[in-house]
């Protein structure tokens, strides 16, 4: 039997961000917002009050949960930080981690050759929740990581002052972005955990095990 997170307010940001170009191209990536959909789905079954603030992606909204749909970077860091005060933010999105830095109000004709975009870093959302005067009791962040995954997650743990990241091994089969399973190894400061490979919808159920169990310190 699952343990109840009744009265805990649930912030989980959930798949890619575009980042506009022209009218009619952007930037984006590859993430389903699958993973963060499970997590949202499964605080809710446990009584959770969760605030889904999701990128672009056709998936459905879960029972009993509030969507808020984002575009950008920027919009989602401003409807993340609008969700503030909670209890506990995840951050499952993949942010796109540099934005054009002029959006063209018209399409971009072709011209010479090539053509060089230059591009702006995008705010670290995950890092500036952490950091807030309201900053939610746990501050939880995904790393997708394709080599040394337990360095570049600690890594990314101690430097966005985060209490638990969750890895995974990005480019392997039966795992990742598109995929209906993940594999993931949880990070906090005095120790660390594998989850599957199983569903995520097993996975984000172990990952809120997980946290219950800190939420309980
Ligand atoms: N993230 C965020 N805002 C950004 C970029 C990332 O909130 N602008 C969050 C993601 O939601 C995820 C984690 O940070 O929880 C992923 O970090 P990542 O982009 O992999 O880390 P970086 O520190 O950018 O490291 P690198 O790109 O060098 O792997």
């Amino acid at each position: 039997m699952s343990e109840s997170l009744a009265g805990k307010r649930i912030i989980v940001s959930a798949g890619p961000t575009y980042e506009d170009l022209d009218p009619v191209r952007f930037i984006g990536n590859r993430s389903s917002g699958k993973m963060g959909f499970a997590i949202a789905t499964a605080a809710a079954q446990r009584d959770a009050n969760v605030v889904l603030i999701a990128g672009p992606v056709p998936l459905p909204t879960p029972a009993a949960v509030t969507r808020i749909d984002v575009r950008s970077a920027a919009q989602m860091r401003e409807a993340v930080l609008a969700a503030l005060p909670a209890d506990l933010y995840i951050g499952a999105a993949a942010v796109a981690d540099y934005t054009p830095r002029q959006v063209s109000g018209s399409k971009i004709k072709k011209s010479g050759e090539t053509l060089t975009l230059e591009l702006v870093r995008t705010p670290d959302i995950l890092a500036e929740v952490a950091s807030h005067p309201m900053r939610p009791r746990l501050v939880v962040g995904f790393a997708a990581e394709t080599e040394n995954v337990a360095t570049h997650a600690r890594d990314k743990l101690d430097r966005k002052q985060l209490d638990m990241i969750a890895a995974n091994q990005v480019g392997i089969a039966g795992s990742g972005f598109e995929s209906d399973d993940n594999a993931l190894t949880v990070y906090w400061s005095d120790g660390e955990r594998a989850l599957g490979p199983a569903s995520k919808k097993q996975i984000a159920s172990e990952l809120l095990d997980l946290i219950t169990e800190r939420l309980r310190r």
